[in-house]
């Protein structure tokens, strides 16, 4: 089964102007696909129209050989893609634990709730010594793992991540990106968007890179490492 993710001449816009215009790329299974760009490049967009919360003008989204393009997002979250959004959202006046619940609101089997939170708490030992914590009152970056925790209780074949970097220290970063390669290596494909160039592209097998709505350059992380695209889109 291939379960790429393929996105397909995509154009949005969210008044007159076209915010994208024309992306096409893909993520493939087990692997990090990494999306570069500057402030304002799109990147968000493109997230958001693959689930479905500004659905694109123009264009497809393909996932698993199935035509996902404008489905509402709970059937995108069924269909086993999750997402960790910019600014995280986690539920600040519920626990740790009751919020990773909240992920698999879609499952009805308590042996399989118990056996993905062990999963998640396992690669979190910090969520699980806070447990009982009030998701509001963790660090930013335990905010960051309990967002992530979440995004993984539905077991999900890809999970996208927007800036999970933002506003951490680089301790919390460089812990992150690990937390991030362990996902990747457990089976599940990762399209993660970043600012942290050299971190991401270090991580990632392939990536793309952004501006102002357009793909401006993609390849093997390795290739893009020098590619003055990069350069450009974040050093102008
Ligand atoms: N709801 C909206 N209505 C109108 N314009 C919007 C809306 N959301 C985003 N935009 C505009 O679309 C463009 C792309 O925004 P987007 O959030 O996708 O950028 P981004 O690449 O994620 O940037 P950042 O790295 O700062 O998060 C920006 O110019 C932004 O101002
Ligand atoms: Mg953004």
């Amino acid at each position: 089964m291939d379960e790429s993710l393929l996105f397909d001449n995509i154009h949005v816009a969210y008044d007159k102007a076209d915010v994208l215009s024309g992306v096409s790329m893909e993520v493939r299974p087990r692997t990090i696909t990494c999306l570069l760009g500057a402030n304002g490049a799109g990147k968000s967009t493109l997230i958001r129209a693959l689930f479905g919360l500004t659905p694109p003008r123009r264009g497809s989204i393909i996932f698993n050989e199935t035509d996902i393009t404008g489905l509402p997002t709970h059937r995108i979250v069924g269909m086993g893609i999750a997402c960790i959004p910019e600014g995280r959202r986690i539920f600040p006046k519920m626990t740790v634990h009751e919020n990773l619940l909240m992920g698999a609101y879609q499952e009805r089997s308590q042996a399989k709730i118990r056996s993905t939170l062990d999963r998640v708490y396992t690669l979190f030992p910090r969520l699980a010594e806070r447990r009982s914590q009030l998701a509001g009152t963790m660090s930013g970056g335990e905010q960051a793992m309990v967002s992530v925790g979440r995004g993984l209780m539905h077991e999900p074949r890809l999970i996208v991540i927007d800036e999970p970097s933002l506003g951490l220290s680089p301790a919390l970063v460089n812990e992150n990106f690990r937390i991030i390669r362990r996902i990747c290596e457990e089976g599940v494909a990762v399209f993660l968007v970043e600012q942290n160039v050299r971190q991401t592209l270090a991580i990632s097998s392939y990536g793309y890179v952004l501006s102002q709505g357009k793909v401006v350059a993609s390849g093997t992380a390795e290739s893009l490492k020098n590619d003055v695209q990069v350069q450009k889109a974040y050093f102008g």
